[in-house]
């Protein structure tokens, strides 16, 4: 068992090693996460093997309720800036000067400057100590929980044998992509995005739950050493650099040894403007380090800063451009971003073309038109911003957000106190129904286990799922058909949809994705209101007397339901036998047709069997011809024969919308 514990560490380590600072990996998905579980088996059966370099241990820290100071025993020492090669030339002109060399003699070990925080991270014997922020230089804040949950930070040092005292000092960052994702899912939920990279990964190294920490995506380069006790003897700083690499860290890309002659110094800028574009994470400058560490403790330091090393910063990055139009993207929550069309512009080493403009307040403060010259800003933000008018266009046109949906052409509304303008074609709107469905589908909701967001994303773009209830008539074929799908993994998701029907009143209310009815939200409702029909029936009022929902929650909730389309959904899913437990316990669905005989003729938008099965679970029975018995009919389009008799006889007759109203209200 021991053994067994140990390999899966060490492989479990390893594959961590390959993927995330190797950028490699060299396992399945599926291997891996076996192999993971087994582990975590091993260690709940026999907690006391459980190794402190284990990868269960890098989320395993409960949430801090304060951050604890920690003092550095190596100063942690910050640079000074040069602007221009002038200034970077000149810095180094006079180390060399109180060296008695010439700058040329010097050698230089360049570094990209990564636009994070500055973390030391401590390791005793090899493992893992502690990690903690720069603060002032000398005592910052213990962000273990945090740093541990880093995948390219080891637990556990590669060299060997491993030093008695290692601090490695590096910038923790947030890469590009991950900035992105993580901008377009606070959009989603309407949440606070990040201004840029740095603040994302500022932000999260200050939270006190790891668990946050550890679904971000943050990474770790490392640039120096702060105290070191071990046997490798180091001359150059790229020596140090190798160890840090052999140790299992991450290399920083394109590093450069050269002789600082000003001709070096001008070419190893102009590739790393050129390599800064493509980079995967943010570089605000250049840290020009003299390699030799015997001369660096020669020129020693002043106040924070060191005199053997300069950052050269990259220029703001700001350029003027002309404002051709706005577009309004639909968010997958419905809320309308308008989005600038720019003349192109080459800003930071790319071609820009669209900019943000984030809601129409950000528009209305910019007093910005159709027409104008904009300034473009790029610095550290992923995403170019538009920061002020320049000059305003000689034929400007105002920006009016649209009255209706571009996608779908459902009303926009805008909430009262809210910046976000929202579609308000909720579950009819194609730009929102890929998301609601994998809302709907998700884990924390109706658990269906087997339909993911990328067979979502499939299924939705061949058609096979409009709205959530085509959910409950998907059929093998739809999935079997899909590449890298067959008849078992199909079979698989139908069996996952059919054992997720039966739910709870709470969990089926925040599945829907009403705008801002969160999980919690949705469960404080259920709670109050206990069934449904009460929940359809429920006003503004009525709703804001449940414990923390506000007025922008109710009135979602009173609009949500007081749309047809949504109500017509919700009918397709409850005919397609989803059940749910109500707010006390189980909800025995009340047979309030108990004893009725409808009759559904003409064509209804939802399948026949749909409706049927609505008035079969209120109790009715459901017959195919009209007769003096019948309770009444639900006339489609183009009904014919059994309108006219129904007419004839005086039964009542409703058409599909009152249908629809009536369930709900006789499910009352
Ligand atoms: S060396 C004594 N190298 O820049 C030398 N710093 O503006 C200390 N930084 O606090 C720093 N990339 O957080 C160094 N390759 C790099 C760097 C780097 C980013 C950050 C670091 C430092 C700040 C100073």
């Amino acid at each position: 068992m021991q053994k067994r514990y140990n390999d899966l560490v060490a492989s479990i380590n390893q594959w961590d090693y390959e993927y995330y600072v190797l950028d490699n990996p060299t396992v399945s998905d599926a291997q891996y996460d076996q192999s993971f579980r087994e582990l975590l088996a091993i260690e709940a059966g026999h907690p006391e093997l459980t190794s402190p370099e284990s990868p269960s241990q890098r989320v395993g820290a409960k949430p801090i309720n304060e951050f604890q100071k920690i003092g550095h025993s190596v100063k942690m020492l910050s640079l000074a800036n040069a602007f221009s090669l002038e200034e970077t030339y000149s810095f180094f002109e006079k180390a060399a000067k109180e060296l008695d060399r010439s700058p040329e003699s010097l050698t230089l070990f360049s570094e990209p400057k990564l636009d994070g925080l500055a973390i030391s991270i401590h390791y005793d014997h090899g493992l893992f100590s502690y990690a903690a922020t720069r603060g002032d230089g000398q005592v910052g804040e213990d962000v273990s929980h945090n740093i541990k949950t880093i995948k390219s930070v080891p637990l556990k040092l590669a060299s060997n044998p491993p030093p008695k005292k290692l601090d490695v000092r590096g910038e923790v960052f947030m890469p590009k992509a991950a900035f992105e994702k993580l901008n377009l899912v606070a959009q989603q939920n309407d949440s606070k995005r990040f201004v840029n990279p740095r603040n994302a990964a500022a932000g999260t190294i200050r939270q006190m739950n790891p668990k946050i920490a550890a679904e971000r995506d943050l990474q770790f380069i490392p640039y120096g050493i702060g105290e070191y006790e071990g046997d490798t003897e180091f001359k150059t700083h790229s020596q140090i650099i190798a160890y840090l690499a052999a140790s299992g860290f991450r290399k920083n890309l394109h590093c450069y040894e050269f002789s600082g002659s000003y001709d070096a110094f001008a070419k190893n800028y102009r590739i790393m403007e050129q390599a800064r574009a493509k980079l995967p994470m943010e570089i605000d400058g250049i840290v020009y380090k003299i390699n030799e560490l015997a001369l660096q403790t020669t020129l020693g330091f002043i106040a924070r800063s060191p005199l053997w090393a300069v950052a050269r910063k990259f220029p703001p990055q700001q350029v003027v451009t002309q404002l051709l139009a706005v577009d309004f993207q639909v968010g997958r929550t419905g809320v309308l971003t308008p989005v600038a069309r720019l003349a192109p512009v080459f800003v930071g080493g790319v071609t820009v073309s669209n900019a943000t403009l984030h809601n129409r307040d950000e528009i209305e403060r910019l007093g910005l038109c159709i027409g104008d010259d904009i300034e473009i800003h790029r610095a550290g933000d992923v995403i170019p911003k538009v920061v002020k008018v320049v000059t305003q266009g000689t034929d400007r046109k105002p920006i009016i957000m649209p009255g209706r949906c571009p996608v779908c052409d459902a009303a926009i509304e805008r909430a009262v106190g809210q910046a976000a303008f929202r579609c308000t074609g909720g579950l009819s709107c194609a730009a929102q129904a890929a998301e609601h469905i994998r809302h709907y589908a998700s884990r924390k909701f109706m658990n269906i286990t087997n339909l993911g967001s990328k067979l979502i994303e499939l299924l939705y773009s061949k058609g096979s799922i409009k709205s959530i209830a085509d959910i409950y008539t998907l059929k093998l074929c739809d999935i079997a058909d899909l590449e890298g799908h067959g008849e078992k993994s199909a079979q698989n998701v139908l069996d996952s949809i059919e054992a997720s029907k039966t739910t709870k009143l709470g969990t089926f209310i925040g599945a829907l994705g009403i705008p801002e009815v969160g999980e919690e939200g949705a469960k404080a409702i259920a709670r109050h209101f206990k069934n449904y029909p009460a929940i359809v029936a429920a006003s503004v009022d009525d709703i804001m007397q449940v414990p923390d929902i506000g007025p922008v929650m109710a009135k979602n909730v009173v609009d949500f339901f007081n749309d047809a389309k949504n109500r017509a959904v919700i009918a397709k899913i409850i005919a397609a036998g989803v059940t749910w437990q109500d707010g006390q316990g189980e909800a025995a669905q009340e047979k309030v047709l108990a004893g009725q005989t409808w009759v559904l003729t003409g064509t209804l938008s939802m399948p026949r069997n749909g409706a049927k099965a609505i008035l079969e679970r209120l109790g009715a029975k459901v017959a195919g011809s009209v007769s003096k018995k019948t309770s009444c009919v639900v006339a489609g389009q183009d009904a014919g024969s059994k309108l006219d008799k129904a007419e004839s006889l005086g039964v009542k007759i409703i058409d599909e919308a009152a249908f629809l109203r009536m369930f709900v209200d006789v499910a009352k």
